[in-house]
């Protein structure tokens, strides 16, 4: 079943720093149905850019509460969507997005005190903003943290709402800010988060025994420092709940492959839902999450990262390069599973199954 696209009106646009825009969308009351989503989702925006069609996935940083679809894009070095979204995409253009979809949440309960911690980096907000506000207002008695590292102060995306969420909720909710290049006053707060500060965190401002969640977005090597330290601390697992942003494209790497593999073909088969897709691709050119997507697969996926484990199918048969794993136990590994979005195609013949 392929995955429906919904083509909708851009609604607003407004620069949230030099390098990132917010862009609201309306969603027409007939497709309302599709578009309820949890706090801390994302969504697939599809634009035709320069002639090629682009897919990317943004988390909404606005709350479900705010019956408002809203994304922040940070335009990154050579990112053909987030440049197009930042430069040339107006009010009044529309685009084509999925409904929302995503793990990285947790369910709201309005009769419970819960104490939340949060890690943050850059664009990794955006979801993060989602989920606090959504607790602060669905859960009065819940309190939240954030900690939230950037270059400097004019680069702090969305710094206006959270600043108006703590107005809002000052006895519930604290932000502390780490500028990397940019000298604070108080030593913890310059430069990234390492074991050091986070023990310092820990120590000072909040305690492993007393806070029920933690949720971080950013880049891999924060959120595996993060997952490490609390793991460490004894936290149990499912109290930690993470979402990849800007992992390192390992292309360097794919290039390699595929000029060891150049001009072999590779016949890939795609097992998923009772149903088989096949197609070609030139081994090692791309993963198999992605080209099968290319190919209209509708298949569950998330992080893209080899985090979240989305991705995973059983190898049925053929060869795969996997290019990163963060997620899969080695039980898993030895049973033939892998991360489709981390996989490259090696052997002539691969056939994965995504129901296995
Ligand atoms: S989509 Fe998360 S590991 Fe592949």
């Amino acid at each position: 079943m392929a995955k429906d696209f919904y083509t909708v009106r851009v609604s607003d646009i407004h620069r949230s720093t030099d390098d990132c825009v917010v862009v609201s969308f309306d969603i027409p009351a007939e497709h309302r149905e599709h578009f309820h989503f949890k706090q801390g989702q994302y969504i697939n925006l599809k634009a035709t850019i320069n002639g090629e069609e682009i897919i990317r996935s943004y988390s909404l940083c606005t709350s479900p509460l705010d019956q408002k679809w809203s994304v922040g894009i940070k335009k990154i070095t050579d990112g053909r969507f987030s440049s197009f979204a930042n430069d040339v995409l107006k009010v009044g253009d529309t685009l084509d997005i999925m409904p929302p979809d995503g793990k990285f949440y947790v369910e709201t309960d309005p009769n419970q005190k819960r104490n939340y911690v949060a890690f943050g980096a850059g664009s990794g907000i955006t979801p993060l903003l989602s989920i606090i506000k959504t607790h602060l207002i669905s859960e009065p008695k819940s309190t939240f943290k954030l900690f939230y590292i950037n270059k400097n102060s004019s680069s702090i995306i969305l710094k206006e709402e959270l600043e108006g969420l703590k107005n809002r909720f000052m006895d519930r909710f604290e932000i502390f800010y780490f500028l990397t290049r940019e000298h604070r006053s108080v030593e913890l707060f310059n430069g990234r988060l390492d074991e050091q500060k986070l023990e310092t965190i820990f120590k000072t401002i909040c305690s492993t025994e007393t806070v029920d969640h933690y949720f971080s977005c950013g880049p891999e090597a924060m959120i595996l420092l993060v997952e490490k330290f609390l793991i460490g601390k004894g936290v149990d697992k499912a109290k930690i709940h993470f979402e990849l942003f800007g992992t390192v494209e390992r292309t360097e790497e794919k290039k390699q492959i595929a000029a060891q593999l150049q001009g072999k073909q590779s016949n890939i088969t795609i097992l998923e839902g009772g149903k088989s897709l096949q197609f070609d691709m030139e081994t090692g050119s791309n993963n198999l999450l992605d080209q099968a997507m290319f190919n209209a697969a509708d298949l569950p996926y998330a992080c893209k990262g080899g985090v979240c484990c989305t991705c995973k199918a059983k190898l049925v048969e053929g060869d795969v390069k996997i290019l990163v794993n963060y997620g899969l136990e080695e039980e898993e590994i030895d049973a033939g599973y892998i991360l489709t979005c981390q996989a490259i195609p090696v052997s002539e013949k691969v056939v994965v199954d995504f129901d296995g």
